[in-house]
């Protein structure tokens, strides 16, 4: 009887290029208290962050992760005939059908990707990350587009103080294709499905009476206690698959979601005094999905972090779901 030929692809992956787009209106932290009740000095104590990015007329989801991963192939050298997959990371996607990533890959005018969203929230970029890493390696896809994009601004409840000032817009892509020597680690994910509900939007079929549309809720507390414990510890494990000890790491690029879990993180793990630390939410905010990408197209645009170093990626959040990996920089 005949056996079923296998694909084969390459041994290994790595990240060629990266590329952003963020909402183009700057709401510094003064103008987003006059529409809640609180400070700028207890927002940047509490989280780190001094702007978001929101998107302005004519921006959306689509058009910010297009533009991102325009600058994402452009930068690789490459033209958007060669991107055979796009794997799109989202939450704030108000269209079930098609996926956001088939509109995205319409904008851009490739022309015949494969195209799927995911929707694992603020973990949602690197899980695309270990997608595009097994697809090149079982030789599924060669050259993967992964972008992260959110348009959360629309989403705030602006009576709720505890997220409004925390949420932006924002894409980020990287193209990710074939290598010679290793530049993906393994994957360390997976989830907490007691704490679901932690990290919500509404259901569109649920709508108390005289709301348009979904809210984003979150229970700050309960979240920052499990970034700072038990992702904490999955973030060593990533750090030790990747077969690293801490001196060895560069760059720490963690989901933008408070610079106090960040710091916690790096004292937890021993991290290196010298090493590069993401801070993009200083800036962003919190763009979920986007955030990663964002914060590593950032590092590597300021000069802080170069080509070739070794940078601990790891995303957490709604899900409660995580996922990390350790990649050397394009
Ligand atoms: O992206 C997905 C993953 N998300 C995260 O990882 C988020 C994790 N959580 C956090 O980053 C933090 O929990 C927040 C930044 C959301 C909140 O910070 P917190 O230190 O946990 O604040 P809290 O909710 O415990 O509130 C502390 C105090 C309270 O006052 P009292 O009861 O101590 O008098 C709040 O009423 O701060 C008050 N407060 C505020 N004050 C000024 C809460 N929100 C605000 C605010 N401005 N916006």
């Amino acid at each position: 009887m005949a056996t079923l030929a296998m694909s084969s692809g390459s041994t290994s992956a790595r990240i060629i290029s990266t590329g952003a787009a963020r909402g183009s209106r700057v709401v510094d932290n003064d103008e987003i208290c006059t529409m809640i009740d609180s400070n700028d000095e207890w927002i940047r104590q509490r989280t780190g962050i001094t702007q978001r990015h929101w998107v302005a007329e004519g921006e959306t989801a689509v058009t910010l992760a297009a533009d991102a991963c325009r600058q994402a192939v452009e930068r690789a050298g490459m033209t958007l005939d060669q991107i055979d997959t796009l794997i799109l990371a989202t939450v704030s996607n108000s269209q079930q059908m098609p996926s956001m990533a088939a509109r995205v890959a319409q904008e851009l005018g490739c022309p015949s990707p494969a195209v799927f969203d995911i929707s694992a929230a603020c973990a949602g970029f690197c899980h695309g990350v270990a997608l595009a890493d097994s697809l090149i390696r079982t030789g599924t896809s060669t050259h993967v587009l992964v972008v992260g994009t959110e348009v959360l601004s629309p989403y705030l409840d602006m009576a709720d103080r505890g997220t409004a000032f925390i949420f932006s817009d924002g894409a980020g892509a990287v193209v990710i294709g074939p290598s010679e020597v290793p530049a993906i680690g393994p994957t360390i994910w997976g989830s907490d499905p007691s704490h679901s509900e932690v990290i919500t939007l509404d259901d569109w079929e649920s709508l108390v009476d005289g709301q348009e549309r979904p809210y984003l809720r979150m229970e700050g507390t309960k979240v920052f206690r499990w970034a700072t414990t038990f992702v904490a510890e999955r973030t060593r494990e990533t750090l030790e698959a990747a077969g690293l000890a801490p001196e060895e790491l560069d760059v720490f690029i963690p989901h933008q979601a408070n610079n106090r879990i960040t710091d916690s993180t790096l004292r937890q793990l021993k991290l290196p005094e010298g090493i590069v630390v993401a801070r993009d939410i200083a800036q962003m905010g919190n763009s979920s999905a986007a955030s990663i990408p964002l914060a590593l197209d950032a590092v590597l645009q300021s000069g802080e972090a170069r080509s070739g170093q070794k940078a601990l990626l790891m995303g957490f959040g709604a899900g409660l779901a995580y996922a990390g990996q350790v990649v050397v920089l394009p």
